[in-house]
């Protein structure tokens, strides 16, 4: 199963709005096509979503017409504005953007067919990058893992919004191949529900032991004593260490708190925002009031009912335990530890 490939001339993304019932792949031919498929989230989760801009904006290269540099420049700028309009939260966006237009920038060939080249490769790049850094994560991660633990996720951080592999599941498959006895709980992650579609059906395709579990239950099972620690993804890490992830994710770092388990955020070096000091200047998405009064489709709540919807939360950085990266694992000080990471 992979998030996405590149197959002749198409950037091909499997539609994670159809799982777990469907398994289907959509084309995307256009940069547009891309720009829509990240802003309806049939592929999500911020590494997945940085890649897929990458193939966006080398889709728009391959396509445009432009015979000198400038106006190449400028259409692929354009292009990149539209793309970086789809989702604010994940920096991984922005960061994948911006990595293509340096390839653009940096090289001094006036040639646009060899920058059209060079755009698909640095593409593909960033597509196998992330994989190996998520292996990377998922070794040092699995240092943190006891033999036996219960460990809570919270949305989907996995093969599903990466490359592959996964950065919080990463971290889980790794303790699995490494033969530790793990139950997963995973949180079913209200209002789209990334934790049961996903997740579940992402763990169980790999044999790993899960539960699903509805958000409101995870204090719960703290209290029952069945979680070890508590392992999530990240859209945007500020240099101060606060997280920006699912919304839920803050209350599970609370919950992790007042019951003295490991709260770990797994995150590669791109999902770091070291521009931002601290996490209250993370843009939040904001989502329309549909994806909270419906189910599948069917009204759950009075028509005409105001609903706040933030796809996103910040957890302060003194409610994260570690944080877990592909160049090793950070402690307090954030600000320290991760500077010393680039
Ligand atoms: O709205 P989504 O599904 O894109 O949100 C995804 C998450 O919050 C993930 O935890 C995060 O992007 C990390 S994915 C490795």
């Amino acid at each position: 199963m992979k998030t996405m490939d590149w197959y002749n001339g198409c950037l091909v993304l499997l539609d994670q709005t159809r799982l777990p019932a469907e398994v289907r792949y959509v084309r995307c031919k256009k940069p547009e096509e891309v720009a829509e498929a990240i802003k309806t989230m049939k592929v999500r989760g911020a590494p997945a979503i940085g890649a897929a801009a990458a193939y966006g904006l080398a889709l728009g290269a391959v396509q445009d017409n432009s015979t000198d540099k400038e106006s190449f420049i400028e259409s692929l700028q354009k292009i990149s504005e539209l793309l970086g309009s789809t989702r604010p939260t994940a920096v991984n966006l922005f960061w994948a953007l911006k990595r293509m237009m340096k390839v653009v920038y940096d090289t001094h060939s006036d040639d646009v067919s060899e920058l059209k080249e060079l755009l698909l490769q640095e593409a593909h790049k960033i597509l196998q990058e992330d994989l190996e850094m998520n292996r990377k994560i998922g070794e040092y991660g699995n240092s943190l893992v006891p033999r036996r633990a219960g460990i809570l996720t919270h949305c989907n951080a996995g093969a599903l919004a990466t490359a592959g592999y996964g950065t919080a599941l990463g971290v889980i498959r790794a303790a699995h191949e490494a033969g530790k006895q793990i139950q997963v709980f995973a949180d079913e992650t209200r209002p789209l529900l990334q934790g049961a579609r996903l997740t579940a059906w992402e763990l169980m395709q790999d044999k790993i032991p899960v539960t699903l579990i509805t958000d409101s239950m995870a204090g719960y099972l703290m209290k029952k004593g069945r979680i070890d620690l508590a392992v999530v993804g990240a859209d945007r890490i500020t240099g101060n260490g606060d997280v920006a992830n699912k919304i839920g994710t803050y209350t599970v770092a609370v919950l992790c708190k007042e019951h003295g388990i490991p709260f770990y955020v797994a995150a590669p070096v791109s999902t770091i925002d070291m521009t931002l000091a601290a996490g209250d200047e993370i843009p939040i998405e904001e989502r329309e009031s549909v994806e909270i009064t419906t189910i599948g489709g069917q009204e759950i709540a009075p028509r005409g009912v105001r609903v706040f919807n933030p796809a996103f939360d910040v957890t302060p950085n003194y409610l994260v335990t570690a944080i877990i990266t592909d160049r090793g694992i950070v402690r307090p000080p954030y600000e320290e530890s991760l500077r010393a990471l680039f």
